[in-house]
């Protein structure tokens, strides 16, 4: 269920509390890029963090990469983009609306998953605990029929994708009367391809310019180094190798803030196997990644499996993690088996070898690879999303008030803890700003006087601070602060002495990491 309302709101919240910025915003802006505020871009990084901790601190087989960003255009080649890396798309002649044509066919196909949701939903109202799901979905007439048509529609729309089939496509999209969602116009025109990769040029003489590729993936860069990284480093199969930087693709669509840009991160792994280990390989890195999604504490029935139904072409298996955005359900993380596609592409094209030696076997083999790879910015979404929360709390004087409140993880929190002296007479100030001196060198803290207590706490919860030390008249006296949590505003007083501790104990990206490793 898309719920614009609550996705306008946080929009303008990122935007209000210095999370996110609309891209040259004062020349109106660039559609589907985006800047992080400052706010913004600690959360980004604490994400970024505990992404690269668990892949390269928890694992002693994965190590980091930093490629550029720019790459010889014969990569693309070899590695399917040029010729592959294409999104079909529609006109609506009417609206003048562009739009993905296999989106508008994934949109119809979950608006009938919708309708036999519904009547889940409505006959286990009825029946209460007498109701036998298994039993109704075989039974059940409309249930059928639905299920049916889904059947239908997906693998004709399979089938036409497998088979590039561009006129097929279309006449799907007419056969199921689908209208453009802006304008309900049936008026549609072709479908054609569109090349996602942006290009430029390289050297400044025009005559001798090449043209190049922005990445629309960071892997390529993995692949093309996994000999240097295995050679230098010594590593043994099987190894991993972790990378995070920015990615670029001309979307078509391109009207949903942070889930869809045309300039974004990924946070993407290799994991260089024995060819026949890699589907042993996929379904452990499956379970793992949902592991740490799961360790932020985000409730679980926001996160589904979805398995491919079309894989790509280099893909033997392949996982997305989906998340519930406040537009549905939606990709937010790939795990692919990509075979020895990349690799094998790679010799061919480059005419070197990328072969390992195994010592111990003394077999030299080209590796398959299994990949992780999620999105930074759709992971800082769904963070977002998840922590946004209005709710009616008592003020001072027990009347019910707005709150809103980030509910952010607190080690992913941008601002740890705000230490606010309750007056700036008396010597609070200064006892503020020497607890500052001391626990600056460890957390992002911030020093708030302004404005009464009450105004001070709403502006913390509203970018999401876990901790608000306040020092007050008692501190003078015993050095102890009060220290109030974001989620249930409750306070303790405790000794100045032991903030520190409190402080790590509950911000460090490790409790994360722990629970990731364990399980949740
Ligand atoms: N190397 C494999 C690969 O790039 P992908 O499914 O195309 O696979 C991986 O992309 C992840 O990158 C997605 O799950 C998503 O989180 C993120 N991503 C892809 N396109 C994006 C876009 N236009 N804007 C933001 N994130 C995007």
């Amino acid at each position: 269920m898309v719920n614009e309302e609550s996705f306008k709101k946080l929009v303008s919240h990122a935007k209000e509390y210095g999370y996110v910025f609309p891209s040259s915003e004062i020349y109106d802006g660039l559609s589907a890029v985006y800047d992080y505020g400052q706010y913004g871009v600690e959360l980004k990084n604490n994400i970024k963090k505990y992404w690269w901790d668990s892949m390269v601190l928890v694992h002693e087989n994965i190590v980091g990469l930093d490629s550029a960003i720019f790459m010889h255009p014969e990569v693309w080649k070899a590695s399917g983009h040029v010729t592959q890396f294409n999104d079909p798309l529609i006109d609506n002649k009417d609206s003048k609306k562009r739009y993905r044509a296999d989106s508008l066919i994934e949109d119809y196909l979950q608006k009938i998953v919708g309708k036999i949701d519904k009547e889940i939903t409505k006959a286990a109202k009825r029946f209460g605990d007498d109701f036998d799901e298994e039993t109704f979905r075989k039974t059940n007439p409309r249930v059928q029929a639905n299920l049916k048509k889904r059947e239908e529609i997906n693998s004709r729309f399979i089938k036409a994708l497998e088979d590039e089939d561009l006129p097929g496509i279309r006449q799907l999209i007419i056969d199921c009367d689908i209208a453009d969602p802006v304008s309900g116009s049936r008026n549609w025109t072709e479908v054609r391809k569109f090349n996602l990769m942006f290009e430029t040029k390289l050297g400044s003489v025009s005559e001798e310019a090449n043209t190049i590729y922005l990445r629309p993936e960071t892997a390529q860069g993995i692949f093309v180094n996994y000999l240097n990284v295995q050679k230098s480093g010594r590593m043994r199969i099987p190894f991993g190798i972790a990378q995070v930087g920015k990615a670029f693709r001309n979307e078509i669509v391109a009207r949903q803030f942070l889930f869809r840009m045309r300039e974004f991160e990924q946070m993407e792994m290799q994991f260089f196997v024995k060819p026949g280990d890699e589907i042993k390989w996929f379904e452990y890195w499956k379970e793992e990644r949902m592991k740490w999604h799961l360790a932020m504490g985000i409730n679980p029935d926001f996160y589904r499996f979805h398995e491919h139904d079309k894989l790509a072409h280099y893909a033997n298996a392949a996982f997305d993690i989906e998340f519930k955005f406040p537009i549905g359900f939606k990709e937010i993380e790939g795990i692919h088996s990509r075979t020895d596609f990349d690799l094998s592409q790679h010799q061919k094209f480059s005419g070197k070898k990328l072969q390992y030696f195994d010592p111990l076997s003394k077999e030299s083999y080209t590796p398959y690879v299994v990949e992780t790879s999620i999105g930074l910015d759709r992971t800082f979404l769904a963070v977002l999303s998840n922590a946004y929360t209005e709710e009616k709390v008592p003020d001072a004087n027990g009347n019910l008030e707005e709150r809103i409140v980030l509910r952010i993880p607190a080690p992913l929190a941008p601002i740890k803890a705000a230490i606010l002296p309750l007056v700036r007479k008396d010597g609070l100030d200064e006892k503020a700003r020497r607890i500052i001196d001391n626990i600056k060198f460890d957390f992002n803290c911030q020093y708030d006087e302004k404005d009464s207590i009450g105004r001070r706490y709403r502006r913390q919860d509203a970018i999401g601070t876990p901790f608000c030390i306040t020092v007050d008249h008692q501190t003078m006296e015993d050095d102890t602060v009060t220290i109030r949590y974001r989620d249930s505003m409750k306070q303790n007083r405790v000794p100045t002495a032991n903030l520190n501790n409190i402080i790590i104990k509950e911000t460090n990206i490790r409790s994360l990491l722990e629970k990731g490793v364990e399980g949740v």
